[in-house]
């Protein structure tokens, strides 16, 4: 088998993914640590040692900048993640730090699995999914893990941006090597969207649905996305990529006032503050679970499970097809995985991919 003959997205798109990265985060590709600068650090620590509110002139003055340095620094901080309350006539007080990933935590559970067996970690990074294709052309193993704070370059379906907050989000991708057929090989999307949202659920109070079939909602709002691309030739897939990301503590000043309609976390939706690091293990350990029942067994659970969670079921929709928008009511997922959409006339068809609408 020819390695990494076509590597293509599979499966259907979602709407609701975001804008282009700004150019202040940083280019594609780069490997920096995204480490905070000292400066950054010293404005933290000094927040970290004051009782209460403090004000920007009196930490200007023990750092030794100026005001507008400090606001620049305060803005800084809240992007990773620290919640800096402005405190009417006192100034700044620390509330809350981020949960910061730990990836010695995630190894020491995964560790004597197959997936998360190796892992590779980036401050900031373009797209977690490019390094886990790059890592699978150089031969990688199966069950590599790439896990970044921050993407530049962050990559969702159909060539659209993922856009997210660095430090406060799980953006990561697991190469696969699964003996699979490539005519199968989108059901890979549906066992890792049900391994997130079982995940996510052993964790809060929320109740996950499926977007058919990539996308994960809480309510109306997406929460996940999964990006798949495989590689192989038309018989058998020779390795998959699956990217996961998923907004976790991102709060919604974060998000353009365009996401911010359409996009939710979990701490915005369940109103508590989520460890990353337990999250990650928990999809990891969920990941590894159901692809070997899938490999094993096929992949009817999955879709069992794609049907208790579709949230398309009865809705009227469009999907974009290569010869333009195609209207009608979901009625379920085939056994295949595909869309079934009744038409106007009655007629049911059937999708494999396509980027899916709710009709208003
Ligand atoms: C989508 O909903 O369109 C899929 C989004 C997938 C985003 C994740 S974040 C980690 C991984 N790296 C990427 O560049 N994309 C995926």
């Amino acid at each position: 088998m020819e390695l990494g003959k076509a590597a293509r997205d599979i499966g259907a798109v979602s709407t609701l993914d975001g804008e282009p990265w700004r150019a202040a985060h940083g280019q594609p590709g780069s490997r920096s640590a995204g480490a905070m600068s000292e400066g950054e650090a010293a404005l933290l620590e000094a927040l970290r040692e004051s009782a209460g509110a403090v004000t920007a002139r009196t930490l200007a003055g023990v750092l030794g900048v100026t005001p507008r340095t400090v606001q620049r620094r305060l803005r800084s901080l809240r992007r990773r993640g620290c919640c800096i309350l402005n405190v009417p006539g006192h100034g700044y007080r620390l509330a809350a730090e981020p949960l910061g990933l730990s990836l010695e935590r995630v190894a020491a559970r995964t560790g004597a699995h197959s997936i998360g067996r190796s892992y590779h970690y980036y401050g900031r990074i373009g797209s977690t999914n490019a390094e886990a294709k790059s890592l699978a052309v150089s031969g990688a193993p199966h069950g590599t893990v790439v896990v970044a704070e921050e993407q530049t370059a962050g990559r969702g379906r159909l060539g659209r941006a993922w856009v997210s907050p660095p430090g406060k989000s799980l953006l990561f991708s697991v190469l696969l090597r699964p003996t699979v057929r490539m005519a199968d090989a989108h059901l890979l999307t549906v066992v890792a969207a049900c391994a997130v949202a079982e995940a996510i659920e052993s964790m809060t109070d929320l109740i996950v649905a499926i977007r058919w079939p990539n996308d994960l909602v809480i309510g109306k709002k997406k929460v996940a996305g999964i990006l798949t691309e495989v590689a192989g030739d038309q018989d058998a897939v020779e390795w998959a990529v699956i990217g996961i990301g998923i907004n976790v503590n991102v709060d919604d000043e974060d998000w353009s006032s365009t996401l911010r309609t359409t996009a939710t976390s979990l701490k915005a939706a369940g109103g508590k503050t989520i460890d990353r690091t337990e999250l990650l293990v928990r999809v990891l350990l969920r990941l590894e679970t159901r692809c070997q029942a899938a490999l094993a067994h096929g992949f009817e659970p999955a879709l069992g499970d794609l049907r208790r969670r579709d949230c398309l079921r009865g809705r009227d929709i469009a999907i974009q097809t290569k010869d333009g928008p195609v209207r009608g009511r979901a009625v379920g997922v085939d056994d295949d995985g595909a869309l079934l959409i009744r038409l106007p006339g009655g007629l049911i068809r059937r999708f494999l991919a396509g980027d899916v609408t709710l009709a208003v």
